[in-house]
C-alpha cells in the first residue's frame, strides 16, 4: 500500500479509475449501487492497482440525468448513502493508498434546488432570477422561445415557466434536460458557492474534481441566436469563451491552498487540441480528457495523429495528456471496436448499431488498446467494467431506458443506458453479486456470467489479470509513466513508439502478423503469440530493446 501522498504531482501519471456509483456495487439491496457497496469493494480497486478513483455525482438529486442535476453538492443521496458515510469512505480509500476525486457540475443545478424554486415562484423580476438565465419570449405573446440554441438532448434550450398568477411566463435556458437549468457564471452568488463546494469537499480531503462540461460555463452576454456556418474559436455563444479561464484561476488558487494541493480534471469537448489545452496552461486546470484519443477509430492513422495532437499541443503548455478508452457517455469501446472500423469521429451506441459486431474482435482490439494507452506519456482513466471486457448492452428495452437523451430525441436516440448497466462481480444469473435484490436500476443481460470478477480472477487469459499485470507493470516500469515518447520506423499498419529506457511498444492494426525487432524481450502482450511467427494483427506489445 502506497500512501496517498508521496508525490504532489501524481496526477500527472495516474492511472485512475471511473466508478460509475450507480453500477459499482449495490450495498443495501434496492439495486442502486452505492458508498456501503464501494466501501466494501475498495481491496478489488487496490488490487487492480489504480492510483485514484473517480466517482460520478453522489449529492441529492431527483436524478433526472443520473445525478447532474444537483439539488447540493455539499451533501450525499440518500440513495448513495449519507455524509458521514462518504467522509469514511475518503478516509478509507486513502487508507488503501488510492485518491479520490469527485465530480463538480457548475454549468447547471437541478430544478429542484431551492435557489431556482425560489426564481420561479418568485416571479419576473425577483432577484433569484439573476442566478439563472431567465428570457422573455418571441413573438406577439412571447410564446417562442428567446432564441434558437438547440438542447444536447434534442428539442429547444429553453423551457417557459408559469408565474406565480397562473398566466405563461419567462423562459429559462437549460442547454441540457429542462430539469437542469443553466446558472448565470456573472452572478456573485453562483462563483461563492461553488468556491465554498470546493473547499467543503477539499477539508475533507477529496483530493480533486471532475469538472462537468467545464467549456459550457460562460455565455455571451445577449444570448444571440447561433449563426449559421460556425463561430471562429472562442466566439461561440455558449461554449469554450474566454471568461472561463478566469473562473479556472480561481479555482486553481483554491487547489493550491490546499497541502497537498488538489487537482482538476476537465471534461470540455472542444473543437481541438489547441483550444483543450488553453484549460491546462499553468496557473489553470491540471489535466482535461482526451476526447480525440478517445473517439478514434482503432485505426493507424487517426490514432498517430491524435496521439500527436495530443502531445504537441499539451507540451506547448508543459500539461500532463491523458487517455481514456470509454466513460459513462460512450458506447463501451469493446463494442466500437467490435465494429469495421471507419475513419470519422463516432461515440454512441446510434453511431454503430447498422454496423454487425464481432465481439472476439472488440476484445482482442481492446486489449491491444490497453497496452498502448498504459505505454503513453501523461495519465490514463479506466471505465468501471472495462477491466472485466464488458461490452455495451445494446438491446435494452425501450421501456427501461433512463437516459434524458432516449425520451428529448423523441426516441430516436438509443442514449447512454447500454454503457451503465450493473457491473456483474460474481454467480451464473444476475444480479451476479451486484445486489441482494433481482431488480437491479438497468437490467443486466442473462449472458454475463463469463464476465464476472469471480469467473475471471486466477485466470491468467481473462481480461480481469490482464489489466491487473499491465497495470502493475505500468507503475513498476521506470520508462512509463510521464515523460516523453518517440514513434519509431514501422511497417503500413503499425505503429512502434520507443520510450526511455529501453522500451518499445509495437501495436499491429492490420490482419498481416510483423516481425518484432530481433534481441527485444516481450514484457507484455496483449495475446499469446508462438515465438518467431511474428506480431499477429490485433495484437500490441510491451518491448525490452536494451539497445536502443
Ligand atoms: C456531462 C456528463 C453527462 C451529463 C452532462 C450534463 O457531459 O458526463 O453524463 O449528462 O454533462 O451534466
Ligand atoms: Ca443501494
Amino acid at each position: 500500500m502506497n500512501p496517498p501522498y508521496d508525490d504532489a504531482d501524481w496526477w500527472r501519471e495516474a492511472v485512475i479509475y471511473e466508478v460509475y456509483l450507480r453500477s459499482f456495487v449495490d450495498g443495501n439491496g434496492d439495486g442502486v449501487g452505492d458508498i456501503a457497496g464501494l466501501r466494501s469493494r475498495l481491496q478489488y480497486l487496490s488490487d487492480l492497482g489504480v492510483d485514484a478513483i473517480w466517482i460520478n455525482p453522489w449529492y441529492p438529486s431527483p436524478m433526472a440525468d443520473a445525478g447532474y442535476d444537483v439539488i447540493d453538492q455539499r451533501d450525499i443521496d440518500p440513495e448513495f448513502g449519507t455524509l458521514e458515510s462518504a467522509e469514511a469512505l475518503i478516509d478509507e480509500a486513502h487508507e488503501y493508498g488510492l485518491r479520490v476525486i469527485l465530480d463538480v457540475v457548475p454549468n447547471h443545478t437541478s430544478e429542484l434546488r431551492p435557489w431556482f424554486i425560489e426564481a420561479v415562484i418568485g416571479g419576473s423580476g425577483c432577484p433569484g432570477r439573476a442566478r439563472y438565465h431567465f428570457r422573455t419570449g418571441r413573438g406577439e405573446h412571447g410564446e417562442l422561445p428567446p432564441n434558437n440554441w438547440v438542447s444536447e438532448f434534442g428539442g429547444s434550450t429553453w423551457t417557459r415557466v408559469t408565474e406565480p398568477d397562473g398566466t405563461p411566463g419567462e423562459w429559462y435556458l437549460h442547454l441540457f434536460s429542462p430539469q437542469q437549468p443553466d446558472l448565470n457564471w456573472n452572478h456573485p452568488d453562483v462563483r461563492e458557492d461553488f468556491a465554498l463546494t470546493l473547499r467543503f469537499w477539499f477539508d475533507r480531503g477529496v483530493d480533486g474534481f471532475r469538472i462537468d462540461v467545464a467549456h459550457y460555463l460562460v455565455k455571451g452576454d445577449d444570448l444571440p441566436d447561433l449563426q449559421e456556418g460556425g463561430y471562429a474559436s472562442g466566439e461561440h455563444p455558449h461554449w469554450d469563451r474566454e471568461a472561463l479561464h478566469d473562473i479556472y484561476r480561481d479555482w486553481r488558487r483554491i487547489a493550491d491552498s490546499y497541502t497537498p494541493p488538489r487537482m482538476f480534471v476537465a471534461e470540455a469537448w472542444v473543437e481541438s487540441a489547441q483550444r483543450l489545452v488553453r484549460y491546462v496552461r499553468p496557473d489553470e486546470l491540471h489535466t482535461a480528457f482526451n476526447f480525440d484519443f478517445l473517439a478514434s477509430p482503432w485505426l493507424p492513422d487517426p490514432l498517430r495523429r491524435a496521439i500527436d495532437e495530443t502531445l504537441a499541443a499539451h507540451e506547448s503548455v508543459g500539461a500532463a495528456p491523458t487517455w481514456v478508452l470509454s466513460n459513462h457517455d460512450v458506447a463501451r469501446h469493446v463494442s466500437r471496436y467490435a465494429r469495421q472500423q471507419v475513419e470519422g469521429i463516432a461515440r454512441f451506441l446510434d453511431d454503430y448499431l447498422d454496423r454487425p459486431a464481432d465481439l472476439s474482435v472488440g476484445i482482442r482490439r481492446a486489449r491491444a488498446a490497453v497496452v498502448q494507452m498504459l505505454a503513453l506519456p501523461g495519465c490514463a482513466y479506466l471505465y468501471f467494467g472495462e477491466e472485466l471486457g464488458l461490452p455495451e448492452v445494446e438491446d435494452l428495452p425501450d421501456e427501461v431506458l433512463l437516459d434524458p437523451m432516449f425520451q428529448r430525441s423523441g426516441r430516436t436516440s438509443r442514449g447512454r443506458d447500454g454503457c451503465r448497466v450493473p457491473l456483474p462481480w460474481s454467480g451464473d444469473a444476475p444480479p451476479y453479486g451486484f445486489s441482494h435484490s433481482v431488480r437491479t436500476w438497468l437490467p443486466q443481460p442473462f449472458d454475463w456470467a463469463r464476465y464476472a470478477v469471480a469467473a475471471q480472477e486466477g485466470d491468467p487469459a481473462s481480461m480481469l489479470e490482464f489489466y491487473r499485470t499491465a497495470i502493475r507493470l505500468r507503475h513498476s516500469h521506470p520508462a512509463l509513466g510521464d515523460g516523453s515518447m518517440q514513434w519509431v520506423p514501422t511497417p503500413e499498419g503499425v505503429l512502434g513508439f520507443a520510450r526511455e529506457p529501453d522500451f518499445l511498444c509495437v501495436v499491429n492494426y492490420s490482419a498481416e502478423p510483423i516481425v518484432l525487432p530481433e534481441g527485444a524481450e516481450i514484457l507484455l502482450s496483449s495475446v499469446e503469440f508462438a515465438a518467431g511467427a511474428g506480431l499477429p494483427g490485433d495484437t500490441a506489445v510491451w518491448l525490452d530493446v536494451p539497445r536502443l
